[in-house]
C-alpha cells in the first residue's frame, strides 16, 4: 500500500497561473510516452489531463518507477508546473506541465478490455460490460455531471416555489400508466405480488388528499415494455403535483421552471410562453403529437387539389374517406434520385404507406412519378400548394388518415436529419395540449389516452358516456425537438366523474375496487383541485448533453434484452428462494 499524496488541484485545473507552484495530482494514467529516459505522462481525472513528465535528470528510481508505469495505473504525483515548450492548444491544459519529483503507485491495472478514449469504435456490449471504464471516458463523466445539475437545479427552483420533495413507496399495487409491470413477489404474503411503480402517479394524488399541497420527487420509475433509444425499464421521472391549481398555473409554473433550467444549466435564454399546439393541429400539420419545429417540411393535406384526376390510387383514397398529404423538401430535387427516394419509399412501407408520390418542380417543367395521370397544369396547383419553387422535392402519400400522418411525420424528420437540419444547439420546447381523453386501440376498446385519473375539459364532461371520442382532456405534454420530455393533466377530483371514467373505460364496479379500491376511498374524504406533471429525466439529459440515446446519460443502464451487463441481471433465484416465496418455475410455455 502506498501512501495517498492529498491532492491539491484536479487534473483539468492547471492554467499558466499555475506555473511555479508545487501540485499534487491524483489520476490515472491515460496515456505513457518514454522517449529514451525522458517519460511523459497524460494523468486523468474525471476534469480532464495533465501532462506530467519525469526529465531524464530525475533521481533513478523515480525514472525506473515512472518506466514501469502504464495504461490505466491510478497513481499520485507531487510535482512542480511548468511552462510546456510544445503547447497543446486542444486541452484546457495545454500550455503547462508537471515535473515529478514524487510518485506514488496506489493500483496497477491490467490491459484494458476497451480503451478509455471518447472516440473509441467499441461496441455497445462491450462498453456496458466494462461500464465502469466506459465512464472514465471524459463524455460520460461530462454526461453524469450534466444530470446532477439538471436535479441540483430543479431541487432548487421549486424549493423555492414552496414543493416539498416526498418519497413514495416503491413496492406497490399497479399503477395506471397502463405498460407491463415489473411483479416482486412477497414471501410474507405468499402468492401475492407488490408492482414495482411504473410512476408515482397515485401516491403524488393521495399526497395532494393528504395536505402537502406542492410536491416534487426525483423518482425511479418501472416499465416492462420494449426498449428504443429514448426507453429504458428502469428510468427517473422529475416528478410533481400541485394543489388548488387549474392547467394554466401549472404551465406557467413549467415555464419557470425551464427557463431557469435553460439558464442555469446550459446557459441558454429560452423565451416564454412556450408556443403551444392543440393535439389535432400538430397530428396534421407535423404528423406527429411530440412535433420537432426546429425545421418546416410541414404537411398540407390536398384531397381537394387531387380531386378529380384519372389516377386511381388517389380516387380510391378519397372514396374510401383517407388522407392525401404531401411535403415539400426544399431543395430536396438534386438530392433525391429515383432511387434515393425508393429506399425513403421502403422506410415508410412500415408505418403502413404503400408509397410516395414525389414531383420535382423544375424552371420550364414539372417532374413527377405521376406524369401519366396528371397534367403540367394540375401539378402546378398541386405545386403551387404546397409552395414548392424549381429544386424543391414534393413527396405525397395516400392512405388511411393514421398511415398518413404517421408515415409523413417519421419522414419529415428522417429527411431533415439527411438534409443535416437537426441542430443540436437549438432548444425548441412546446406544449401540446387538448388532447383526446380517450384514444382506441387495435381492438376498437377504449383505453385512457394518459392515464384513467386525468380530468375532461369541464366543459365535455356531459359527453363523457355519450360520444366519448369527441371528449377533450386537461391534459399537456412538454416536447422538445421531437421528443416527448414530460407529460402531465389536471386530475378528476370528483368521485361521481371517476366513477364515469371508469365505466366509459369498460371496468366493473369489481374490477375498479380491486385495482383502485384505496384510491377512490380517499376521493371521499375531501380532495383538493390538483394536477400535476413528470418530465423524464434521463430524455432531459440526454436531450441537453446532445446524445442520441439515454444509455448515455444513466451510469449503469440495461442492454437492448433489459439485463444489466455490469452485474449480469437478472439472475436466477435458487430452489431454495422460490420455495421461501411459495414459486414453483414453469418456463417450458
Ligand atoms: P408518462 O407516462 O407520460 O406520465 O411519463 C412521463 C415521462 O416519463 C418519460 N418516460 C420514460 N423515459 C424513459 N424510459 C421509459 N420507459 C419512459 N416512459 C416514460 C417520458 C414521459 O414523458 N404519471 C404520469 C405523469 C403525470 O400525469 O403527472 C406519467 O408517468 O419523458
Amino acid at each position: 500500500m502506498k501512501e495517498l499524496l492529498k491532492r491539491t488541484h484536479m487534473c483539468g485545473d492547471l492554467r499558466s497561473e499555475n506555473i511555479g507552484e508545487e501540485v499534487v495530482l491524483n489520476g490515472w494514467v491515460a496515456s505513457y510516452r518514454n522517449l529514451g529516459g525522458l517519460i511523459f505522462i497524460d494523468l486523468r481525472d474525471k476534469t480532464g489531463i495533465s501532462q506530467i513528465t519525469f526529465p531524464d535528470s530525475s533521481p533513478e528510481d523515480l525514472i525506473s518507477a515512472a518506466s514501469h508505469l502504464r495504461n490505466e495505473y491510478v497513481v499520485g504525483i507531487r510535482g512542480k508546473v511548468v511552462e510546456r515548450s510544445s503547447k497543446n492548444p486542444n486541452i484546457p491544459t495545454g500550455d503547462v506541465e508537471v515535473i515529478v519529483r514524487e510518485l506514488s503507485v496506489y493500483s496497477k491495472s491490467e490491459t484494458p478490455p476497451i480503451y478509455v478514449k471518447d472516440d473509441d469504435q467499441v461496441s455497445d456490449a462491450l462498453r456496458l460490460k466494462y461500464r465502469y471504464l466506459d465512464l472514465r471516458k471524459q463524455h460520460m463523466q461530462n454526461n453524469l455531471t450534466l444530470r446532477h445539475r439538471i436535479t441540483k437545479a430543479t431541487r432548487d427552483y421549486f424549493d423555492k416555489e414552496g414543493f416539498t420533495e416526498v418519497e413514495t413507496p416503491m413496492l406497490i399495487k399497479p399503477t395506471p400508466e397502463g405498460a407491463r409491470d415489473y411483479l416482486v413477489p412477497s414471501r410474507i404474503n405468499k402468492g401475492s405480488f407488490y408492482a414495482l411503480p411504473q410512476s408515482p402517479q397515485m401516491f403524488k394524488q393521495l399526497l395532494m388528499v393528504g395536505g402537502t399541497d406542492r410536491y416534487i420527487q426525483i423518482a425511479k420509475c418501472f416499465r416492462d415494455e420494449d426498449l428504443r433509444a429514448d426507453r429504458q425499464p428502469e428510468f427517473t421521472q422529475i416528478d410533481m403535483e400541485m394543489s388548488f391549481a387549474d392547467q394554466e398555473d401549472i404551465i406557467t409554473m413549467q415555464e419557470g421552471y425551464l427557463k431557469y433550467l435553460m439558464k442555469t444549466v446550459m446557459n441558454v435564454e429560452i423565451e416564454t410562453p412556450l408556443p403551444r399546439l392543440s393535439y389535432e393541429e400538430a397530428m396534421n400539420t407535423y404528423g406527429s403529437d411530440k412535433p420537432d419545429t426546429r425545421f418546416g417540411y410541414k404537411l398540407v393535406k390536398l384531397n381537394e387539389i387531387v380531386r378529380g384526376t384519372e389516377f386511381k390510387l388517389f380516387n380510391d383514397c378519397l372514396e374510401s374517406g383517407g388522407l392525401i398529404s404531401g411535403i415539400c423538401i426544399q431543395k430536396g430535387g438534386s438530392k433525391y434520385s429515383r432511387k434515393a427516394i425508393d429506399k425513403l419509399t421502403d422506410l415508410v412501407k412500415t408505418y403502413g404507406l404503400r408509397g410516395l408520390v414525389w414531383i420535382k418542380p423544375e424552371e420550364n417543367n414539372i417532374n413527377s412519378s405521376v406524369n401519366k395521370f396528371f397534367d403540367q397544369e394540375k401539378l402546378g396547383e398541386i405545386v403551387k400548394a404546397m409552395d414548392a419553387v424549381p429544386g424543391d422535392l414534393i413527396l405525397i402519400a395516400a392512405d388511411t388518415c393514421k398511415h398518413v400522418l404517421n408515415g409523413l411525420g417519421f419522414l419529415r424528420r428522417h429527411i431533415a436529419e439527411e438534409m443535416g437540419l437537426l441542430d443540436n444547439s437549438k432548444y425548441n420546447f412546446l406544449w401540446v395540449v387538448d388532447f383526446p381523453l380517450f384514444e382506441e386501440n387495435e381492438e376498437g376498446e377504449l383505453k385512457a389516452m394518459h392515464h384513467p385519473f386525468t380530468s375532461p375539459k369541464m366543459e365535455d364532461v356531459d359527453k363523457m358516456e355519450s360520444d366519448p371520442k369527441s371528449v377533450k382532456a386537461n391534459a399537456y405534454d412538454i416536447v422538445l425537438n421531437g421528443f416527448e420530455l414530460g407529460g402531465g393533466s389536471i386530475r378528476i377530483h370528483d368521485q361521481e366523474v371517476q366513477k364515469i371514467m371508469f365505466k366509459t373505460l369498460g371496468l366493473t364496479q369489481e374490477e375498479c375496487e380491486e385495482k383502485f379500491g384505496f384510491f377512490l376511498e380517499a376521493l371521499k374524504y375531501g380532495v383538493p383541485p390538483h394536477g400535476g406533471i413528470a418530465y423524464g429525466l434521463d430524455r432531459m439529459a440526454m436531450l441537453l448533453a446532445g446524445e442520441d440515446s439515454i444509455r448515455e446519460v444513466i451510469a449503469f443502464p440495461k442492454n437492448q434484452n433489459a439485463q444489466c451487463m455490469v452485474s449480469e441481471a437478472p439472475g436466477i433465484a435458487s430452489n431454495e428462494q422460490l420455495r421461501e416465496l411459495g414459486l414453483k418455475l414453469d418456463i417450458g410455455i
